[in-house]
């Protein structure tokens, strides 16, 4: 089986003499998660809808595994789930309700269907809620319906536009869980949002645009090195187990290019380090070398917004 892929291909979209989308191209492949950012108006609700065929190109070509979403839609969007205005659920239906008519909507097989609708709440983790009515849910729970929803094709390719939008606190972490745990079945997740921490948090690569123009698209750790302003760059390490204040300042602080170390707690550690990739090569293998149980190393969470104020800062 080849690598889920998304392309855009010279990729235009004019409504009327205004251009919302202006020659993009884009090739993402592979089973990962993509942020798609950009400020208000840059178009990327404009891309995704090109992408699941709700309005048509101007010009260029959206492909889905290779297919053309227009010229085939069936084929192409067969693959995709997608999260695009999340619809209001009829209060007075069951999730298993509410999935059924979307089963049937999109074909799927009766027999079928009801094995797929029980394997997908589970994967949002709204088993005990099967047969609750919809009506009684928090805007998470409804959401993560909806993810639910998206899913039942078995889809290869997942786009959600802004999935965690409009919840509260408690509802984005649920359902940035979930978003979490779609890449993990060799899926390609794109997703548009506003949230830099949420992106930050899950996603392996960003695209960014402005003006109906792609600015830049790389890997999330490319990304802010490039990027960021100043020469000095942060990181965040989780650890397995618990780290002290000592050994996390004596062990951590005297490794090369390391300036600074912030112990967030136990099992968290900003570190400040000057140069550029090469240094984070570098000080990723001396911390691995260490064995303090490092689980993940990322970007902190305010390097992703750093490049993104001065990516942005120039096009307004
Ligand atoms: N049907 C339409 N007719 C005219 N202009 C439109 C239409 N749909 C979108 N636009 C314009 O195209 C541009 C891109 O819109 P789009 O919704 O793709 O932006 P976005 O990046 O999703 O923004 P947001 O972050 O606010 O959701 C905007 O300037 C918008 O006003
Ligand atoms: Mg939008």
């Amino acid at each position: 089986m080849s690598a889920p892929s998304i392309v855009a291909e010279n990729l235009t979209k004019r409504y009327g003499s205004f251009t919302a989308l202006s020659n993009l191209n884009l090739k993402i492949e592979g089973s990962k998660c993509v942020g798609f950012l950009g400020p208000n108006g840059a178009g990327k609700t404009t891309t995704l809808k090109i992408f699941t065929d709700m309005i048509r190109a101007s010009e260029g070509r959206a492909l889905i595994n290779g297919v053309d979403v227009h010229l085939n839609k069936k084929k192409a969007l067969g693959s995709v789930g997608a999260l695009i205005e999340s619809p209001e659920i009829y209060p007075a239906l069951t999730p298993r309700e509410a999935l059924s008519m979307v089963a049937d909507l999109r074909g799927l097989p009766r027999a079928d269907a009801r094995k797929k609708i029980e394997e997908t709440v589970a994967e949002v983790k709204m088993n005990e809620w099967l047969d609750k009515k919809v009506g009684k849910f928090s805007k998470g729970m409804k959401q993560r319906i909806n993810i639910a929803a998206a899913l039942l094709s078995d889809p290869e390719v997942i786009m959600l536009d802004e999935p965690t939008t409009g919840l509260d606190p408690r509802g984005q972490s649920e359902v940035r869980d979930i978003v979490k745990d779609l890449k993990k079945k060799n899926r390609l997740v794109f997703m548009s949002s506003h949230l830099l921490n949420e992106v930050q948090e899950i996603c392996d690569e960003v695209a960014m645009i402005d003006h109906g123009k792609l600015i830049v698209y790389d890997t999330l750790s490319n990304v802010t090195t490039r990027f960021s302003s100043g020469g000095s760059n942060t990181v965040e390490i989780e650890l397995s187990r618990d780290i002290d204040e000592q050994s996390a300042n004596r062990n951590i602080s005297s490794l090369t290019s390391v300036s600074s170390v912030d112990r967030i707690d136990a099992r968290k550690v900003r570190i400040h380090f000057s140069g550029g990739i090469q240094n984070q090569e570098r000080l990723l293998l001396d911390l691995a070398t260490m064995k303090i149980g490092m689980i993940s190393f990322r970007p902190a969470a305010s390097a992703l917004e750093d490049t993104y104020l001065n990516l942005i800062k120039d096009t307004l």
